[in-house]
């Protein structure tokens, strides 16, 4: 379907995924808008508002129509140049938390005050990318494991550090199921994995150089470039996202829910034993 409605939310369809929605966000849903805006959610895996005015407090709220919300401390609130977290530095691709026990459900940005035009947010399509994997791709990671670590930058690959990594590591299968829709991901991120769980490091090596090239092509990924008003809500397990360098683009404030039971800190409380600032345990890597 290219357009629906659904109460008082008209929609239309963006591509290659994605869903634009025209609605004022500041007023609440009822109920059966609240069930059909979270089944458009995992449908079309982004929902794109523009010209919205929310607080923090608002987009929370209608983060919350997706799943549970992280507030207050356990929240990283906003994205910004001087977040003490991220700051300026390009993001390789991943999915928030992947690489921990519990991944984000859903992700949300909101530009509250951009230098529009010049700064843009990146999304790939992990579904879609599956479902167009080439035969022979497929036939070798049918079946198979890729291993997550802690990432050691944001900024890179994490391929070939293993042992320099913090204890926690984990693997999942390369084609997996996403845990609401059922659809079949390729559920690799250049952020968080650096090998395949089986086989050499070099032919693992090779393989995930080709399916980063196939899951980061062009057909499958949306840019997006900021206006402000733009509010962006994201299935974080179907789509990866990164951004490019962000160094001097000022301003760049991006106001931030997330859809999770338990934050980073929560899950892995050593996490940021020896890096930076304390504000740092709110954030999604
Ligand atoms: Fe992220």
């Amino acid at each position: 379907m290219d357009e629906g409605r659904i109460g008082r939310l008209a929609w239309r369809r963006l591509e290659p995924f994605g869903a634009e929605v025209d609605f004022d966000f500041r007023q609440p849903l009822d109920a059966v808008e609240r069930a059909g805006f979270r089944a458009l959610l995992f449908a079309r895996r982004m929902i794109l508002a523009r010209g919205q005015a929310l607080s923090l407090a608002q987009q929370q709220q209608v983060a919350g129509y997706i799943g549970p919300v992280l507030r207050g401390a356990r929240g990283l609130a906003e994205i910004s140049p001087k977040d003490g977290i991220l700051n300026e530095a390009p993001l390789a691709w991943h999915s928030d938390l992947a690489f921990a026990p519990e991944p984000f459900t859903a992700l949300s940005l909101h530009a509250v005050d951009v230098a529009e035009g010049r700064t843009s947010t990146r999304f790939a399509d992990s579904v879609l990318a599956a479902a167009t994997l080439p035969p022979q791709l497929r036939a070798k990671v049918e079946g198979r494991e890729a291993v997550f670590v802690q990432p050691l930058s944001p900024s890179t690959r994490q391929i070939d550090v293993q042992g320099r990594h913090a204890p926690v590591a984990r693997a999942l299968p390369v084609l997996m199921s996403h845990p609401v829709t059922n659809e079949v991901m390729l559920f690799v991120n250049e952020q968080h994995v650096d090998r395949m769980a089986d086989g050499g490091l070099a032919e693992g090596h090779a393989l995930l150089s080709a399916l980063f090239d196939h899951l980061y092509a062009p057909a499958h990924v949306l840019e997006h470039v900021w206006r402000n008003g733009d509010l962006i809500l994201w299935d974080n397990l179907a789509l990866q996202h990164g951004r490019p360098d962000v160094a001097g683009i000022r301003p760049r404030r991006l106001q931030r829910a997330s859809v999770a039971r338990r934050s980073l800190a929560e899950q892995i409380p050593d996490f940021f034993k020896g890096r930076q600032a304390p504000a740092a345990a709110q954030a999604g890597y």
